[in-house]
């Protein structure tokens, strides 16, 4: 018998997996966290550009240097934080940006702070870096500095945000990532801030703790705000003491992010941004279809400001999303985001309007 770590063998993936195993052909699904819009015409120009000008060997470890800049002017501009160039590192998305940053920071015993409810990688990531992932628990789907305050120990070396949530939709107030940042420098641990969902955001302000503090690992991607997931195009942003331990992972992990996704994420950032806005009214319409379609039927729904999720207290997921997915429509049962998530089911709007209408019609039978 093989034997594997227990830090990867201990991982579950059979929460999401099983619901897209129930679905059917005909099944209208509502567990993807991808937008359903074509990257926009002049990212992908620019993409074939840089194939045919011959872009096609590795690049810098860290990214090509246009897209350092541009990123930098980005930080300032977006998110009114000074980074330059060299405390930028370009990732394989977000994703690889979550993995090098947690195995450069966490050592065994360590524990990291995760949102409960949230995106499943938190907790992975962390296990696999030999950490303990802590649930911090949600209140009103946002994190309270309190309940975080109570939750350090010496232990704590990570916290993770993320605001816009995945699942929740929520997004964190000015003065709570104020506090968290304070709570960072107080008890000296790092936040990792992860903003993916920084421009879908309906309602409120996107606020980076980067602007009050340098112990701040900034991740983002391209994938949800140009609708580039399978371009694997992510970064992050850090003071030059965590950028020099995070390029040894990178370097040996990935080498550089893929040469043709970074051209096109330079034409994305650099570009006109109409995309960006009409997409996110585009999800803006859908979210409120499927929320008003949802508390019509009576399912208690908070308004999502952020992102492109639906997050509902249900009672029993794991049975509300089997009856759903024997019906044709798949969601995610909460308990795939946490121990605090199981009453809640993560519906997502990114998907087309009229297969969002079908679904409100097949989840009468469940919730009338
Ligand atoms: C909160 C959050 N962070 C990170 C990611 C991963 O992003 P990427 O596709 O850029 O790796 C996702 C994808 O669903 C996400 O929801």
């Amino acid at each position: 018998m093989r034997s594997f770590t227990d830090r990867v063998s201990d991982i579950d993936i059979s929460g999401i997996r099983k619901m897209f195993e129930a679905a059917g052909t005909d099944s209208i699904n509502l567990g993807l966290g991808e937008p359903d819009f074509p990257t926009p015409a002049h990212i992908c120009d620019a993409a074939v550009d840089a194939i045919r000008r011959g872009h096609t060997g590795y690049t810098p470890g860290a990214g090509i240097p246009e897209l350092r800049d541009a990123l930098s002017e980005k930080f300032l501009h977006d998110n009114n934080i000074a980074v330059t160039p060299d405390e930028i590192i370009v990732t394989a998305g977000a994703s690889e940006a979550l993995h090098i940053v947690l195995q450069a920071l966490v050592e065994p015993g360590d524990d990291v702070l995760i949102p409960d409810p949230g995106f499943v990688s938190y907790s992975a990531l962390s296990r696999i870096a030999g950490g303990r992932a802590i649930g911090v628990p949600l209140v009103d789907l946002v994190m309270d500095p309190d309940v975080v305050a109570e939750q350090i120990t010496r232990n704590t070396k990570v916290l993770i945000l993320n605001s816009p949530s995945n699942p929740c939709g929520s997004v964190q107030s000015r003065k709570d990532i104020r506090a968290l940042a304070e709570l960072a420098e107080d008890y000296d641990f790092t936040i990792i801030s992860d903003e993916v969902y920084e421009f879908l955001i309906y309602e409120g302000e996107h606020v980076s703790p980067a602007e009050f503090t340098d112990n701040v690992i900034t991740v983002n991607a391209a994938s949800k705000t140009y609708s580039m997931t399978g371009w694997r195009l992510g970064y992050l942003a850090a003071r030059p003491e965590y950028i020099e331990q995070f390029h040894k992972v990178h370097q040996y992990v990935q080498a550089c992010a893929g040469s043709v996704a970074q051209f096109a994420a330079l034409a994305a950032i650099t570009g006109p941004q109409d995309c960006v806005y009409e997409m996110r009214e585009h999800f803006r319409t859908r979210r409120d279809v499927l929320l008003n379609g949802l508390r019509e039927m009576g399912v208690e729904c908070a308004t999502p400001m952020g992102a492109f999720y639906l997050f509902p207290r249900v009672g029993d997921s794991d049975r509300i999303a089997a009856e759903l997915a024997e019906r044709g429509v798949i969601a995610v049962p909460g308990a795939s985001f946490g121990a605090n998530s199981a009453e809640h089911i993560r519906f997502s709007y990114a998907t087309g309007d009229s297969d969002i209408v079908r679904a409100l019609e097949r989840m009468h039978d469940v919730f009338l």
